[in-house]
């Protein structure tokens, strides 16, 4: 055990402590200088005094249609509101206020296809394209308050879909071009999803994929769908469903170029985004026109220090937060140019990447240590072999940076002179959460410090802050703008999971624990939930896809630690009396995983068992398989049934 590890953690369900990094990275001069604060702890201790104040200041930076009157109120015990009575619409600021100014004429996205094709679109463009889609959705019956389904890969399609929807006051559901129809379906099912928005097909590292078929399969039967809008991208797809089906184009055809955007009251919803828990059940995590822009706005510029002729690349996938926040409406709010790619980080060549900062001049680039740690195996070469000299930033986000990925994004990426900003944040917090600012010195492998005007801590299971070099759980002691508002349709499920364990703090479901510096070192999920390259998938929900299959009873899914994806499913699988395991079932039950959930749930690797760890209540004991696997101590097994 390391020295600066706590001895008797499972007490309190605190965490021992494996880490220990004492190392500085300070921030150039030059860095210090162009940074948007250049104070940080000014910065720090002024929120942290006035926190209604900061936000109302934030706030100012966009536009209203009318200003708010109560900045914040607690609704009902644990529904947060903010800027309550105001009217705006994320549309006004991420598109209406740009135009009649210069930025109109600036290119706000830059698409790379797959193949390495790219089309640049300006402001102008873009609302035009907006408008059409816009109006072409009221034309279909789409009113405000409907839920629209998006499955769509990283395209321009996808940002006018989404901004189409918020503009008429519809509320979109992305859902991940990656999930199967099975998964997609529950979505639609649980949003009552109108429309499907799709593409004919997708391309993916030079591969093919068909869409349609898999939408069509999604919807089949789906009583909320009723229109299916496509894109098209083949010449030769034929319309299939004359009934249901319209093409992306031929809904914008003759529409205007003009579209009244919807006035919405700041608590009125913008999306809903599907997460998965615990249980096999996904979460409908629901956030606002008002305070979503107002957080994303703010972090957006002050982490990422958005300058005006930015060009800034954040390599997520609109499909989850990341894109959502800080792929389109936070760039677009800011109006600079946002890069958008749909290809594979390593097609043709493991230097596609830095191929593209070099092609379009990338200031800002924001990715994934999984990605990092993918990279980092092909070796230097492919990234020096480009010029990088346009970039200033960099940042991660999604699991925990490891200090030898950190290390190696810094020195070989940011040619040991370019901060990292290692941002925490999820689905349900809207915007960077734990993160440094550019003029902060850094840790390789620390998210560093709660952002201005938030509030967190690590604490143990009754509330009380661990001490120095213990771990515990990550917790936000007070609220902010861009917060989860409940899950859709299930406002119960919202209490329970978020605001129960711990009465009176918003529980993260991470480990964290603190340096003496006060630094926060994020450990990873306390529950069950696997982070596959960067993706974050429930134990449960694999689980129960393996156990839709008639040979298998039950299943156990536990995370190993893997040297790229961060972590790798393993399954235990106890299986219906007289079948009989063998490596034909292995495949058998992978394809019905990737049937049910898409290939990156499959597991690498499936263990036929006869019995497995469970609590008296009948919860399977995953931790205890995981020690089991890793060989390492069982810890407290005193709710072991047997
Ligand atoms: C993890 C993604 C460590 C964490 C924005 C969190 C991180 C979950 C970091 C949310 C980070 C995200 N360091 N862990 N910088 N960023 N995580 O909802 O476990 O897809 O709870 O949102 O990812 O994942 P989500």
């Amino acid at each position: 055990m390391p020295k600066n590890a706590s001895k008797k953690p499972v007490d309190r369900e605190t965490t021992v402590v494996l880490m220990n990094e004492k190392k500085w990275y300070k921030p150039s001069k030059k860095a210090k200088n162009e940074a948007t604060v250049k104070h940080w702890k000014t910065a720090h201790e002024y929120a942290t005094e006035n926190p209604m104040r900061f936000w109302e200041e934030a706030a100012c930076d966009l536009k209203w249609y009318r200003k708010w009157k109560v900045t914040h109120a607690e609704k009902k015990k644990h529904f947060h509101q903010w800027f309550l009575g105001g009217k705006t619409n994320v549309v006004l600021n991420a598109l209406d206020r740009h135009m009649g100014t210069p930025t109109e004429n600036k290119v706000a996205i830059i698409w790379e296809s797959d193949s390495g094709e790219s089309r640049k679109i300006t402001y102008k463009e873009l609302d035009i394209e907006v408008c059409k889609m816009a109006n072409g959705l009221r034309g279909l019956g789409v009113k405000k308050g409907d839920r629209v389904a998006i499955y769509l890969q990283n395209t321009p399609e996808i940002a006018i879909s989404m901004l189409a929807c918020a503009k008429i006051g519809a509320m979109h559901s992305v859902v991940y071009a990656g999930f199967s129809a099975h998964a997609l379906r529950d979505r639609i099912d649980d949003a009552e999803a109108k429309l499907l928005i799709t593409s004919d097909v997708g391309y993916r590292s030079g591969k093919t994929i068909d869409m349609y078929s898999l939408c069509a399969e999604a919807v089949k039967g789906a009583k909320s769908i009723k229109k299916m809008v496509i894109v098209k991208r083949e010449k030769s797809t034929k319309k299939q469903n004359k009934t249901r089906d319209i093409w992306f184009h031929e809904l914008q055809k003759g529409q205007s170029e003009d579209c009244n955007t919807e006035m919405m009251d700041a608590e009125d919803p913008l999306f809903v985004l599907y997460t998965s828990g615990t249980t096999s059940k996904p979460k409908g995590v629901v956030h606002v026109h008002g305070g979503y822009q107002v957080g994303v706005n703010r972090t957006l510029k002050w982490v990422m220090d958005l300058k005006e002729d930015d060009i800034y690349w954040c390599s997520a996938d609109p499909g989850w937060i990341t894109g959502h926040s800080y792929i389109i409406y936070g760039p677009l709010m800011a109006g600079v140019t946002t890069v958008m790619f749909e290809g594979a980080p390593n097609y043709p060549k493991p230097d596609r990447l830095w191929k593209l900062v070099q092609k379009h001049k990338v200031t800002i680039f924001y990715t994934a240590p999984t990605l990092i740690r993918a990279l980092m195996r092909f070796g230097d070469e492919w990234v020096t072999k480009h010029d990088l000299s346009s970039l200033r930033l960099l940042g991660s986000v999604g699991e925990p940076i490891n200090p030898e990925a950190w290390r190696w994004y810094h020195r070989v990426v940011g040619k040991k002179k370019l901060p990292i900003m290692d941002t925490w944040w999820q689905t349900e917090t809207g915007m960077f959460m734990i993160t440094p600012l550019p003029s902060m010195p850094l840790k390789a492998g620390s998210a560093t410090l709660p952002f201005p005007g938030i509030e967190a801590d690590v604490v143990d299971k009754k509330g009380q802050p661990v001490k120095v070099g213990e771990g515990g759980y990550l917790v936000i002691k007070s609220p902010w703008p861009s917060m989860i508002r409940t899950i859709f349709n299930n406002p119960k499920r919202f209490i329970k999971t978020y605001w129960k364990e711990i009465p009176g703090y918003y529980l993260t479901g991470d480990l964290a624990h603190k340096d003496k510096d006060g630094y926060f070192w994020i450990q990873g999920r306390s529950d069950d939930v696997l982070s596959i390259a960067g993706h974050r998938i429930g134990n449960a929900e694999i689980e129960s896809a393996i156990v839709s299959h008639p040979d298998a009873a039950e299943a156990a899914v536990i995370g190993k630690p893997h040297p790229i994806k961060g972590e790798s499913a393993k399954a235990f699988v106890i299986l219906k009396k007289g079948v009989k395991g063998n490596d034909k079932l292995i495949k058998k039950l992978k394809k019905q995983i990737r049937k049910m959930l898409g290939p990156i749930a499959v597991t690498d690797e499936i263990d036929f068992v006869t019995k497995l760890p469970k609590t008296r209540s009948g919860k399977i004991m995953r931790r205890v398989l995981k020690a089991q696997e890793l060989g390492q101590k069982l810890g407290d097994t005193s709710a072991l049934a047997d």
